[in-house]
């Protein structure tokens, strides 16, 4: 069995601009492995935390991590698009924070048989977080028209080779179904021209980041997840975001902004956080994260 171990990002700057209520109930709507949800239930022993996943597999895992806090923790399985059922189908009706940590943990790309990553060879296109999700990514590989292939890969990825990512994968399918990872990506290294491979990384990179996004429709449900969380914030409760890609920020960003425009937020990042240097060095999933905090206005 795969380790299941995931690093938490920025902890200590989560939880200094997150918490300030310290007898406060706080959401952690992407627990995960519960790092971030246990250095919170350790570092302030008052507060408690409501731990969302819709992984399952992570919420169990979880589960024990944090079994040892009692009844300081509550976890439930659900989309954070939902937030505010969910909450209310707790008994809760506000909160003093909420946490997003978006993406994918470690254990979900380490785990071959989850589809999400292209370093197998044998692995089945899944990439589904929520595995009653009924479309996974063999769905949209091998059913979706290649225009919206296309359009899917160049939004999502940024794949400047979209299109004839697009036209390689329709061609290949109508010989026999793409089943695996690796198929895939012998697609793609055959979509791409050699000259634009120098530098860029691995060349399935972009549009397998594009179909976990597509697959999990991340960027939809981050916008709603943002709405429903805010509306679940008692004054003075605060949200903290931690995005991993320019999509996602431009979301949250925008978000806020409109929020501080119109009095009902403070921002408690003008520019986003990054992790420093020695973080990065521990820990390259850091790379790419920025912070966000947005206060609730009191009335
Ligand atoms: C980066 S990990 C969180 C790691 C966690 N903060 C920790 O320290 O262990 C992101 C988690 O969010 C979950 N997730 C992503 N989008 C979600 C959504 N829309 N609703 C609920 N969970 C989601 C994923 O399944 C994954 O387990």
């Amino acid at each position: 069995m795969v380790k299941f171990e995931h690093q938490s990002v920025m902890p200590d700057a989560v939880l200094d601009l997150l918490v300030t209520d310290q007898t406060g109930v706080y959401v952690d709507a992407t627990l995960g492995a519960g790092g971030h949800a246990a250095l919170m239930l350790k570092t302030y022993p008052k507060i408690k935390v409501i731990g969302i996943d819709q992984d399952s597999q992570a919420l169990e895992y979880a589960k024990g991590q944090l079994a040892f806090y009692g009844a300081r923790c509550r976890v439930a399985k659900g989309n954070f698009r939902y937030l505010e059922a969910l909450l209310r189908s707790m008994g809760v009706t506000g909160v003093q924070g909420v946490l997003f940590d978006l993406g994918v943990s470690s254990p979900q790309l380490d785990q071959r048989d989850r589809g999400f990553s292209y370093q197998y060879e044998d692995a089945p296109l899944d990439m589904r977080m929520d595995t009653d999700n009924p479309i996974s990514a063999f769905r949209l590989v091998n059913q979706k028209p290649e225009r919206e292939l296309a359009e899917a890969i160049r939004t999502f990825g940024e794949e400047r080779w979209a299109a004839r990512i697009a036209e390689f994968i329709v061609k290949a399918r109508q010989q026999e179904p793409i089943r695996t990872s690796g198929q895939l990506v012998q697609v793609i290294r055959a979509a791409v021209p050699q000259a634009a491979r120098r530098g860029g990384g691995h060349p399935a990179r972009r549009t397998f980041q594009a179909l976990r996004i597509w697959v999990n429709d991340e960027l939809g449900a981050l916008s709603d997840g943002l709405d429903e969380g805010w509306k679940m914030l008692t004054p003075n409760g605060r949200m903290a975001v931690l995005s991993f890609h320019s999509l996602e920020d431009r979301i949250v960003k925008k978000r806020f902004r409109e929020w501080g425009d119109t009095d009902r937020a403070r921002l408690m990042t003008k520019h986003p956080r990054t992790a420093d240097e020695a973080e990065v060095k521990a820990n390259p999933r850091a790379r790419s994260a920025k912070l966000r905090i947005a206060e609730k206005i009191g009335h």
